[in-house]
């Protein structure tokens, strides 16, 4: 079985430069198909939730060309048929297939999405978005068929901030009749990623990165040229490394106001680190001052950096609270690092931690992409060696990471046993 080796206690120093925004690229990709020619997309990261988007591209007859960072999909040879389940339950950002398929064919059948196991994550906001939008959905089990005679604009109102939904209804209304009205849209920098690369095809949206979204329909959609933002929760994620173990590591290619949550909360916990316009550079600090975090939707402290942020947490001192707004289960991590010797209390949607507390490297299991990220985080800082099983998680969201980390220090290696 593959696991992850890490002997902790080493300290980073040198680079680590930023990849392309997962949770942007796994909608660019389907996003490609609305274009009626050729799309590149530059800056997409190397990871699995890629290749598998891209089967599906190919499954739907697309032409999918990767050379290094970029990808070239030409979506004019694509058949829409039906998407299968096992391609579906890969992960949770094929659902943009549906919201792209019926944007452009006004038809789309696939399966209820994959994705980490954090919580029950209903697709209803999507849906309410596509009947709002003159769309009928029949379901046979687990399978979707979503079709409409025409889609017509109209105003919708989220009754959660979703990102998923935001981002599904403006790939389905981009070519509607009318126009379309996202009212408490969620404002995550990748929506804007998003927007931009349909106006970058000729499509009219405005509002991207407020709550309220305004999509003009049109009637074709050309290729074109974007690039996917760097990736916020990797960038914060190695940036919670260099508090942990750091010595002036550097984080670059980050855009500072996609992180701006997490670098108030490193700075009210007097963490040692310098932010420039593009890059940051952060050293381990003893005697971190505790705090209280609460996960939100954007602009707020993003749930994606709870589980990595709570490694960090483990060596502030005295009481500090983590609290998860927004997922029901996403604390599979916390058996695992009070294994390892922190001490955390669950209470319902909090974490109580104190600290400092000593880790100790254990055999321990990623449950989920994040937890994932917060043991490789707390490996580091272990004194003795850790190994991580159910890697895949990992390797789903963190492009090269072992090869980042072995860069600036690490010992850290894909073991298989
Ligand atoms: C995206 O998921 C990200 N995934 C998640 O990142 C991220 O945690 C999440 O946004 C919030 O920022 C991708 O972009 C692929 P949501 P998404 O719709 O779109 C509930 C990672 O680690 N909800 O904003 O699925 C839902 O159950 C992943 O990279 C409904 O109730 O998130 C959850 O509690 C994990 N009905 C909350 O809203 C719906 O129709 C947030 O979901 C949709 C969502």
């Amino acid at each position: 079985m593959e696991k992850i080796k890490i002997e902790g206690n080493h300290t980073l120093t040198g680079t680590i430069k930023i990849s392309g925004a997962k949770n942007s690229a796994v909608a660019l990709v389907p996003a490609s198909l609305l274009a009626e020619d050729t799309v590149t997309i530059d800056n997409i990261p190397n990871i699995s939730d890629i290749k598998a988007l891209n089967e599906i591209l190919e499954y739907l007859g697309a032409k999918v060309k990767r050379e290094e960072e970029t990808m070239v999909i030409d979506p004019s040879t694509v058949k829409n048929i039906a998407i299968p389940e096992d391609h579906a339950k890969k992960l949770r950002a094929s659902y943009y297939f549906m919201g792209a398929l019926l944007g452009k064919y006004k038809k789309a059948e696939m399966y209820f999405p994959g994705g980490c196991s954090i919580g029950a994550r209903p697709i209803d906001l999507h849906l309410k978005g596509f009947e709002a939008l003159g769309a009928t959905i029949t379901t046979e089990g687990d399978k979707y068929i979503i079709e409409a005679d025409e889609l017509i604009g109209t105003n919708i109102y989220l009754d959660f901030a979703s990102v998923g939904a935001t981002i599904n209804i403006m790939l389905a209304a981009t070519k509607a009749t009318g126009t379309t009205i996202i009212e408490n849209a969620a404002k995550e920098p990748e929506i804007v990623n998003v927007a931009t690369f349909l106006n970058q095809m000729g499509a009219k949206i405005t509002g991207a990165g407020t709550s309220e979204i305004k999509i003009i329909g049109v009637k074709k959609l050309h290729g074109c040229f974007t690039e996917v933002i760097p990736d916020r929760i990797e960038a914060g994620t190695y940036i919670i490394a260099g508090a942990l173990v750091g010595d002036n590591l550097r984080i670059d290619n980050i855009i500072p106001d996609h992180i701006e949550a997490l670098l108030l909360k490193l700075k009210e916990m007097k963490a040692n680190m310098k932010v420039e316009k593009d890059h940051i550079i952060i050293s381990k600090t003893d005697k971190l001052k505790k705090v209280n975090v609460q996960t939100q939707v954007f602009p707020g402290f993003p749930t994606d950096l709870q589980q990595p942020l709570t490694t960090l947490l483990t060596q502030c001192t005295g009481t500090s609270i983590m609290e998860e707004n927004i997922y029901e289960n996403r604390f599979q991590n916390v058996p695992y690092l009070t294994e390892m010797g922190a001490n955390i209390k669950i209470d319902e949607k909090m974490l109580i931690i104190n600290g400092p507390t000593k880790l100790v490297g254990k055999e321990v299991e990623a449950t989920d992409l994040r937890a994932g990220a917060c043991l490789v985080l707390a490996g580091l800082l272990a004194e003795g060696e850790t190994k991580i099983t159910n890697i895949k998680y990992i390797l789903r969201g963190y492009e090269n990471i072992i090869q980042k980390l072995t860069n600036v220090g690490a010992h850290i290696s894909l073991i298989d046993e």
